[in-house]
């Protein structure tokens, strides 16, 4: 039998591990030899109210199987205070795993400043405070791990969460910075798009599939890339959950490039439109903008673009 990933002497933030998938990766990173911060606003998945409650009682589930854990109730708004916790009940932090969320869904028609203002607080401005407190750490002990949640709604959009989809694609690119800043102190940085059985999912899913979506399907991906032994992945995208997960990566068409002159108009570009977006052909999966020196040597090298169909902006095709 292989061995099991362990953690001990390590110190583990779950944010929002009160319920649902932060509880799962709470009970885990304990039962592995961890020290586990469980903060939990303890509030309605709206985001209103507060309570001590549901992060006590995973603290006192941890401590009844033998593991050392230690509440803290802040809002991740204050993620300072979070790493504080850390930092004076177990001495250091080396696992963030920002996990704490709501909803606030709605049509974008009905959608109120206070929905987007909130849901924006929670998850970005919260993902930033904790890691923010937790990085001069990280950096010192040349060591860290981070997890931050996004969703397959930040990833393709749904309806009724522009505000969501918002934020969550924002952790994305926050977690592409943090893994290239973090890379030569060892802070390995990564972000997922779960899908689990949770108080958010569970009026959406039918119950056999909510059997199949428990948050312990999402929990192992997660320990295996805030492992000590994952050395080198870092900045991902990995869609976990049910049994399943993959990274994700983008695609960049070939591309359309043309002499940047006065010949570069909108009919030139129709007429070679296919370029631009089939990515069938010569597409390629950058992780690094476009090397624009390069092209521009090349695009000058270009002759003037041929024109195709003439636009005239009152919306007819001029042939
Ligand atoms: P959940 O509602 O069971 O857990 C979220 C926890 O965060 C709750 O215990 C809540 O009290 C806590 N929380 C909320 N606001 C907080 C704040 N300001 N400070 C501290 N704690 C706070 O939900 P679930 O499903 O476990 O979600 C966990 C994360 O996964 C969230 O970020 C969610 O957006 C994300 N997610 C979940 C999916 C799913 O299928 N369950 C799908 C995609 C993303």
């Amino acid at each position: 039998m292989s061995e099991q990933l362990r953690y001990d002497g390590q110190v583990v933030v779950v944010t929002g591990a009160g319920g649902g998938l932060g509880k799962a990766y709470a009970l885990f990173y304990a039962s592995r030899g961890a020290s586990v911060v469980v903060n939990d606003l303890g509030g309605s998945f709206t985001g209103e109210g507060n309570s001590a409650k549901a992060a006590d009682l995973v603290v006192d589930e941890i401590k009844a199987a033998g593991g050392k854990a230690v509440s803290n109730y802040d809002s991740v708004e204050f993620g300072d205070k979070i790493i504080d916790t850390a930092i004076q009940a177990f001495g250091r932090v080396d696992v963030v795993i920002n996990n704490a969320g709501i909803l606030r869904d709605t049509s974008f028609k009905n959608l109120k400043d206070e929905d987007w203002d909130l849901i924006m607080r929670v998850h970005v401005y919260g993902a930033y405070k904790v890691t923010r407190a937790a990085w001069p750490h990280f950096r010192k002990q040349k060591y860290g791990r981070v997890i931050n949640t996004a969703s397959a709604a930040g990833l393709y959009g749904n309806f009724g969460q522009t505000n969501y989809s918002a934020a969550k694609l924002a952790l994305v690119g926050f977690t592409e910075t943090l893994a290239k800043e973090g890379y030569k102190y060892n802070i390995l940085c990564n972000v997922i798009a779960p899908i689990a059985a949770s108080r958010l999912t569970s009026t959406v899913f039918p119950p056999e599939l909510l059997e199949a979506l428990k948050p312990e399907f999402v929990v192992p991906v997660v320990g295996v890339l805030t492992h000590k032994s994952n050395t080198g992945d870092t900045g991902g995208i990995y869609e976990v959950g049910g049994g399943f997960a993959a990274k994700l990566r983008w695609q960049r068409a070939e591309g359309l490039l043309l002499k940047p002159d006065a010949s570069y108009t909108a009919s030139a570009i129709i007429k070679n439109w296919d370029k631009v977006v089939d990515f069938s052909k010569n597409s390629t999966f950058p992780a690094e903008p476009n090397n624009f020196i390069e092209l521009s040597e090349k695009s000058n090298q270009l002759p003037p673009s041929e024109q195709g169909e003439k636009i005239d902006y009152t919306g007819k095709v001029v042939l």
